[in-house]
């Protein structure tokens, strides 16, 4: 897919937004970051935004979103609670580009009714689109351990809506709608287990970056760090809170891996989480 760069105004949609989720990188183009930053003046160009070309139909033109809906009312009409709806990216002509964002030009796919295949992107086929803004997961993605996006074989969408509601499925506080996400196609960590491991409350993502990680199993980290960011008290015994010393068992390998917590997930054999 080819890249074509329109300059664009943002609305301050996208502002209100980038600052609710504040740490994180995203990648619009060149250099938003600072863009957005100045950008308080809404007169001034917003910064510029590379938006996709199709190059199965090279000549389309951006139509707006309105011209979607005389044919998707179905997903228009949901669209206005979409994470993605806040963006509010107009291009110069004041159009709307909501849908377009994603699928590239519209106007030839429009005119003929859909009817000519190719003429529309489609990001759950390929995610091209989706990281022409979020450049930080292409990258994730191609890291040692990571979900097979790039192979087709798992998609942005089995993990996120794009089309209503929070993109990030369950949403970012409704942890156990985001382990459901999971379970889709994870269901031996669901359990339910007789000795459960209270860490799966908060989450798969305490332990797995689902969009790829240099250690394996997608870890977060490879060696007792994982577990430390709780079990302080392993690191630093003091009496009642560990009376077993974890010196000598540190050396032989991860807390899963040396035979002592291999159950991470939950056991149903012991407490102290063995299988
Ligand atoms: C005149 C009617 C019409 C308009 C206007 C229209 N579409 Fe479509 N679109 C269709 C039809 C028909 C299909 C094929 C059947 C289906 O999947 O619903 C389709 C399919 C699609 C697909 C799936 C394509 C694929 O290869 O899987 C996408 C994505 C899409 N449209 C997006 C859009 C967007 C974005 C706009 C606005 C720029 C738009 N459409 C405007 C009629 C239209
Ligand atoms: C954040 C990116 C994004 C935006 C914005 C977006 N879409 Fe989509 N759209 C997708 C993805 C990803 C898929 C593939 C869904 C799948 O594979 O389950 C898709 C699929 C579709 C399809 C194919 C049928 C379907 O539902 O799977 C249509 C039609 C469609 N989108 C229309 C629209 C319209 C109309 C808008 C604007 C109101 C829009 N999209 C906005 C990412 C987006
Ligand atoms: C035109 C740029 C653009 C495109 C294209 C785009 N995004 Fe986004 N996306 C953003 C911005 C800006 C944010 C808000 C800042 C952030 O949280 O990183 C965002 C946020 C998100 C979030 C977090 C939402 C939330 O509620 O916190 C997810 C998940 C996401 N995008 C996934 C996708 C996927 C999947 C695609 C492709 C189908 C896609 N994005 C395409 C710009 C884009
Ligand atoms: C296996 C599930 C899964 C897949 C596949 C997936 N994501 Fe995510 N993604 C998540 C989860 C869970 C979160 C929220 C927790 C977090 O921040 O790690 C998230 C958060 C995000 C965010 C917002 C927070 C951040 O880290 O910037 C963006 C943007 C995002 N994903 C983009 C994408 C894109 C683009 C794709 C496809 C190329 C994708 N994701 C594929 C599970 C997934
Ligand atoms: C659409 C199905 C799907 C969803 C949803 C999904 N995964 Fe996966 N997951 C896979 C596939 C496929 C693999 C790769 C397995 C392989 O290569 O054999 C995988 C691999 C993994 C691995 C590495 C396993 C290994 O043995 O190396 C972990 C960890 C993982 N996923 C965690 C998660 C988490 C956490 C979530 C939710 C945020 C999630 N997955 C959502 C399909 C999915
Ligand atoms: C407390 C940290 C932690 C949490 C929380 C966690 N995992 Fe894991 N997970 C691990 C560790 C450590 C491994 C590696 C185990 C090994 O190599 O023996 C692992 C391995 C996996 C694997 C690879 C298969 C296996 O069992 O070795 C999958 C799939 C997986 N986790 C999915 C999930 C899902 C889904 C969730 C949320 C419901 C989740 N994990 C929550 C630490 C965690
Ligand atoms: C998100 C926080 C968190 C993380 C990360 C975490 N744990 Fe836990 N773990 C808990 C809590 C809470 C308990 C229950 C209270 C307690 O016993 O300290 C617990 C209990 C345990 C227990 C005792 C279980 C029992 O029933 O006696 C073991 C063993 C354990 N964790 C091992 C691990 C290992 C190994 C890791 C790293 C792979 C890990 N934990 C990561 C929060 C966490």
């Amino acid at each position: 897919m080819t890249m074509r760069q329109i300059p664009q105004k943002l609305s301050g949609g996208l502002r209100r937004m980038t600052r609710r989720r504040g740490a994180r990188k995203l990648l619009i183009g060149a250099g938003i970051a600072g863009s957005i930053l100045i950008t308080s003046c809404m007169t001034v160009n917003g910064p510029v935004v590379t938006l996709p070309a199709n190059a199965a139909a090279p000549d389309a033109t951006f139509v707006g979103s309105e011209e979607c809906s005389y044919c998707h009312d179905d997903v228009t009409g949901g669209f206005h609670s979409a994470s993605h709806a806040r963006l509010g990216l107009r291009n110069e002509d004041g159009l709307m580009i909501g849908c377009e964002a994603c699928h590239g030009p519209g106007s030839l796919h429009a005119e003929n009714g859909g009817e000519i295949p190719g003429q529309i992107i489609n990001p759950g086929d390929n995610p091209e689109s989706c990281f022409q803004c979020h450049l930080d997961k292409k990258g994730q993605f191609h890291l040692p351990s990571a979900h097979p996006v790039m192979e087709g074989r798992v998609s942005c969408t089995d993990c996120h809506d794009p089309h209503k509601g929070s993109a990030i499925k369950g949403g970012g506080t409704a942890l156990m709608s985001e382990n459901q996400t999971c379970f889709q196609c994870h269901d031996a960590q669901a359990g339910p287990h007789i000795f459960e491991h209270e860490a799966m409350r908060d989450g798969c993502t305490t332990c797995h970056d689902p969009h790829g990680s240099v250690n394996d199993k997608m870890l977060k980290a490879r060696n007792a760090n994982l577990c430390l960011q709780c079990h302080m008290e392993v690191a630093n015994p003091v009496g009642n809170v560990d009376t077993f010393h974890h010196g000598s068992r540190l050396g032989a390998g991860t807390c899963w891996s040396a035979g002592c917590h291999e159950a991470v997930h939950g056991s149903n054999s012991s407490s102290s989480l063995r299988y």
